[in-house]
């Protein structure tokens, strides 16, 4: 019997990683949706950002279109996870149409806020990044022209605002906790009476998520993170790694990963976003397992317990 020797890699696997209760429940609403209501049910944009999920739900009967247009009058539909702008329920609710909001709360409390501090008369500073259906959906919050988006320290420097002592600042939930603390104080020592939330609006789960992958970079000359190239969280579970002075690539299935990376490679970390599976992490190992001895441990630098309600609607015949 001939036993081919593979080369050990150590594999430190990030926890918390992967799904977050926001992206959990938006899956269990279209699920839910669908057991109950029949296929089709339209879901406008993708439920979350992740092309595994998607593709389940689509083989159990979802529709996934980028706009209320596409959808027919009698339809069910939900609105994904990252939020929308008001004037898509509004629509809805105008063409009679039933519909599921799928926002995640934490996304939803961010809404509230935009709301109130217009209502306090003031400008808002949002922290976040041009084109992400999150921003788009809290700017649709407020009227046109009620916020200013800021991407970078280097717009924070540059703005000039009409009225720099009426200002509110709030924050996208999935960005990089480094970057937006910077932005943050760069914001408040400008503007001292800046009025934001306590710290920003980053959510636990991409705080824990890029914490944990903070604590196993250091000590990997590679890390992959699980996650979509339009996923916010997980393209910055890829700069933190980068940060840590890691080689650091994003992948969204096994097959994306390319043997060469491993040259000089002893220890390997491994993350997910929150909106990938564990089963494409399993996936993952299980395909590097055919090349390498893996000697794998998980490194938790938290506990994750946060779960969200389902909509009303759907959660009386869920139980
Ligand atoms: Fe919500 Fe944060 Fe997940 S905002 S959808 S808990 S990444």
């Amino acid at each position: 019997e001939q036993t081919i020797s593979k080369k050990p890699l150590t594999l430190l696997l990030a926890a918390p990683r992967g799904f977050c209760a926001g992206v959990d429940r938006a899956i269990k609403i279209v699920e839910l949706a669908l057991e109950q209501h029949g296929a089709p049910v339209y879901v406008r944009h993708e439920i979350v950002h992740n092309r595994f999920v998607v593709d389940s739900l689509k083989a159990k009967g979802a529709i996934f279109v980028e706009e209320l247009d596409e959808v027919p009058d009698d339809a069910h539909v939900v609105f994904s996870a990252h939020g929308v702008p008001k004037s898509v329920p509004a629509n809805a609710q105008q063409r009679g149409l039933a519909y599921f909001d799928a926002t995640c709360p934490l996304v939803s409390k961010v809404h509230k806020q935009a709301e109130r501090q217009v209502q306090a008369g003031r400008h808002i500073i949002f922290v976040g990044h041009a084109g992400h259906p999150e921003v788009i959906g809290t700017f649709g919050q407020v009227p046109a022209g009620a916020m200013t988006l800021v991407e970078t320290a280097e717009d924070a420097r540059n703005l000039q605002p009409a009225d720099a002592d009426n200002l509110a600042f709030l924050t996208q939930t999935t960005l990089s906790v480094d970057d937006t603390s910077e932005i943050v104080s760069i914001l408040e020592s400008r503007f001292p009476n800046i009025v934001g939330p306590k710290g920003e609006d980053i959510c636990y789960a991409t705080s824990n998520r890029q914490e944990a992958v903070k604590a196993i970079a250091g000590k990997c000359e590679l890390v992959i993170v699980i996650g979509a190239p339009n996923s916010s969280n997980s393209l910055r579970l890829v700069e933190v790694a980068a940060r840590s002075g890691a080689k650091a690539h994003l992948v969204q299935r096994a097959d994306d990963i390319s043997m060469n990376w491993f040259d000089g490679v002893d220890t390997l970390g491994l993350t997910a976003g929150a909106s990938a599976p564990e089963i494409l992490v399993r996936e993952i190992i299980d395909a590097l397992a055919a090349h390498f001895d893996i000697d794998e441990q998980q490194v938790t630098t938290a506990q994750e317990s946060i779960t969200f309600k389902l909509p009303r609607e759907l959660a009386g015949a869920a139980a």
